[in-house]
């Protein structure tokens, strides 16, 4: 039975009336001290007997049809165990969500460096030497379109249109028109994607480094032709995903097949770069803002188009609009989307899509357009707040923009910021910027079981811990609810056998497993009012007693028998009538380098509303975390493509520019506002860890424009674009 959300008038607010401090305290992750010691088990660390390695071949052109292998000088290797091939091997990456298989193009190669075959031998250096040697044969249909810009494109229907906007245009006191441009960005996880497949019988054991659990399970089921029944994934440590990891790919599928054919355990590691090729990239974007406002500020009109690019045949398509389509009020409104078909590595989620690259538009245009009205870019946003969704017309639950820009601006010091181009130290130029942070928020249907003992407390789903905190933050909601110290709480995790839980990914994990797990104590807790014979809403649970109704128990003698519950959420009538998402303002100063066009940036802060903290520490991390990928979207982070196959080049962390810890200030903030969301969920908490990076770039290329006077429109900020 699954509990579908919908606020009721009275919700309880039964986390402000327990008396643990656990929630949101900052407490620190049960699994630190094992992942910083090595004893953690990734994927790639498990060593079955009789385990063999597989490294994946892949094309060598952008478009065509395998016609053949020739593995003759592979086979002559010592160790070598085969080569496993078929169009089941050429599926591109799940996307997510959808239990079902992905993608299968048949036969065909759809772009440069697509896994087509997998090759097993006794060691992996055997294995990865024989992928080398093995000669492909291809028909070549030669002149695939790889640029975005003239490959075929359609436009898909869901565009939303209110009012005129180009008669809004033409009638703005002040107007801005504006194309955007960026790149496409890799997910760039530490881990590299990783499958171990074994077979017993017909049951097969996979660990993958995967988000979502549940939906793997059937992903990989449907693939491989099997019922999901016969299909466990584990996947108790994740080395970060940032949505690489969301469904699975081209190593479970191969390890999986390979394994079932050779009876023995097949493990498939990534090589990095085989990471950047094979793995879902975000795609790039162009974008059109348009804006248009009376003199004080108020808008009448927004409109912002894109062309982002796929595979033909690949459903996701980056929301690059996400945060324009409710951030600020304007009657007149357009918002559409090109898809390009091009033959580039397939694109999908990675951090914050839509958001993390469409509010560099929004957001440095919004500054723009301030500046051309000689209004404040702070005070242009607070006169733009609307009162309820402007397209759905859905109510806003706790809504923190206006007091995320008003404290952060108080708290940065903004009032010291200066005229473009006027601050200056020696050959550094400095300055400040803002930009708005938005993401919405959601409930994606999740389920837990909680055992209570005499010993202490169980939490059970197959909830995953990608580095955010699962682990410690469902163990505070289970021993907060149940009078139990966080070293009477264990956890466990990332076992398909286990009730079936959102996974990690759109930021709506925590919140979504978090409340399973809540509804699960709260039964745990009305089984024990039963027991001590008092009305479930009065009985409290503290430090080892029960209490309620003047009765009064020791929690050991209530609990002669354990009491294990299950309890499942769904988002319910209230997600229809009301809209969540977590608010906040980014705010970046900057030094740039007159000479070089090097951009320092001195500080960054942060003011989020995300409803409930459930771990301060582990909220903080992942508010920081966020703010880092905006910097490095904003100054470093690009993918090359070649313009001739498509394939992407610099396919390493060496030459795809993540942040580095010198480019990032000593100095970076976060403030949390004390919020609850009554309407998101039953623990009043939202997502953080994409909030973070929605907006945060904007802000660092608005103080560009601060520090400098110029302004870059073509990201990263690169010091060739600056100088
Ligand atoms: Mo996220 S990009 O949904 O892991």
């Amino acid at each position: 039975m699954s509990d579908s959300f919908t606020m009721n008038e009275a919700q309880p607010r039964l986390l402000d009336t327990t008396d643990q401090g656990l929630i949101g305290a900052p407490l620190d992750r049960p699994e630190g001290a094992l992942k910083v010691s090595g004893q953690a088990t990734y994927t790639a660390e498990y060593h079955p007997e009789g385990m063999c390695h597989g490294v994946l071949v892949r094309a060598t052109i952008t478009r065509g049809t395998v016609t053949g292998f020739d593995e003759t000088a592979a086979a002559a290797l010592p160790g070598y165990l085969g080569l496993f091939h078929g169009p089941e091997f050429l599926r591109n990456p799940a996307q997510g969500m959808a239990g079902k298989a992905p993608t299968q193009p048949g036969d065909r190669v759809a772009y440069h460096g697509q896994p087509i075959a997998l090759v097993v031998a006794e060691s992996f250096e055997t294995a990865r030497d024989a992928a080398a040697r093995i000669v492909v044969h291809y028909d070549e249909q030669p002149g695939a379109p790889v640029d975005p810009e003239t490959a075929p494109s359609e436009e898909p229907d869901d565009r939303t249109v209110q009012g005129d906007l180009d008669a809004a245009m033409r009638k703005g006191a002040a107007t801005l028109d504006r194309a955007y441009t960026t790149p496409g960005h890799a997910a760039a996880a530490m881990e590299p994607h990783a499958a171990l497949a074994e077979w017993e019988g017909d049951h097969l054991t996979l660990h993958g480094a995967l988000q979502m659990i549940r939906y793997n399970k059937a992903e990989l089921a449907d693939a491989i032709g099997v019922k999901p029944e016969q299909v466990r994934v584990l996947a108790p440590y994740i080395g970060g995903g940032f949505g690489s990891k969301l469904g699975i790919s081209a190593e479970h599928i191969s390890a999986a097949l390979a394994a079932r054919a050779l009876k023995r355990p097949v493990r498939v590691v990534m090589a990095r770069q085989t990471v950047f090729d094979a793995i879902l990239r975000r795609t790039e974007t162009a974008q059109r803002l348009r804006l248009a406002a009376e003199t004080d500020g108020k808008l009448t009109a927004i409109g912002h188009e894109d062309r982002i690019s796929n595979l033909e045949g690949e459903g996701f398509a980056e929301p690059t609009a996400a945060a324009t389509q409710f951030l600020y009020a304007a009657p007149n409104r357009l918002v559409r989307k090109t898809i390009s078909r091009n033959h580039r590595t397939p694109s999908g989620s990675v951090r914050a899509p839509g958001e993390a690259v469409g509010m560099f538009a929004l957001e440095c245009g919004m500054d723009e357009l301030a500046e051309t009205l000689g209004i404040c870019p702070v005070e242009l946003r607070l006169r733009n707040i609307p009162e309820k969704h402007p397209e759905t017309g859905q109510t806003f639950t706790a809504h923190a923009l206006a007091q995320a820009l008003r404290e952060g601006a108080q708290a940065f010091g903004w009032d010291k910021r200066t005229e473009p181009g006027t601050r200056r130290e020696g050959e550094w130029l400095i300055g400040m910027g803002v930009a708005s942070a938005a993401r919405t928020n959601m409930l994606i249907a999740s389920s837990a079981r909680v055992t209570l003992t005499r010993d202490g407390a169980l939490v059970e789903t197959d909830m995953t811990d990608i580095g955010t905190g699962s682990y410690a933050i469902l163990g505070q909601i289970a021993g907060e609810m149940l009078g139990l110290p966080i070293d009477k709480v264990s956890v466990h995790l990332a076992d398909s056998d286990l009730p079936g839980a959102s996974g990690s990914g759109g930021s709506f994990g925590a919140s979504s497993a978090g409340s399973a797990v809540f509804l699960a104590a709260r039964k745990i807790r009305d089984e024990l009012a039963k027991r001590l014979g008092c009305a479930p809403e009065d009985v409290r649970v503290d430090r080892g007693q029960v209490t309620g109704d003047n009765k009064k128990a020791a929690l050991a003698d209530l609990l002669v028998e354990p009491i294990a519950m299950e309890a499942s959420i769904e988002s319910g009538e209230t997600a229809k009538t009301h809209f969540s998402s977590g608010f906040g303002a980014h705010f970046a100063e900057v030094a740039v380098s007159e000479i070089t066009g090097e951009v320092r940036v001195r500080r960054i802060l942060g003011v989020f509303g995300v409803g409930r903290v459930l771990n301060e520490k582990t909220a903080r991390s992942q508010a920081v975390g966020g703010m880092i990928w905006g910097v490095g979207s904003a100054l470093h982070e690009e993918l090359s493509h070649d313009p001739r196959t498509g394939h992407i080049v610099g396919r390493d962390l060496a030459n795809y520019h993540v942040p580095s810890h010198a480019d990032i200030p000593a100095k970076m903030e976060v403030r949390f506002l004390e919020e609850r969301d009554d309407h998101a969920n039953p623990i009043q908490s939202k997502g953080i860890g994409e909030l973070g990076i929605s907006g945060a770039g904007a802000a660092v290329i608005n103080a560009i424009h601060n520090a400098t006077g110029l302004r870059v429109y073509d990201f990263p900020a690169t010091p060739d674009k600056i100088v």
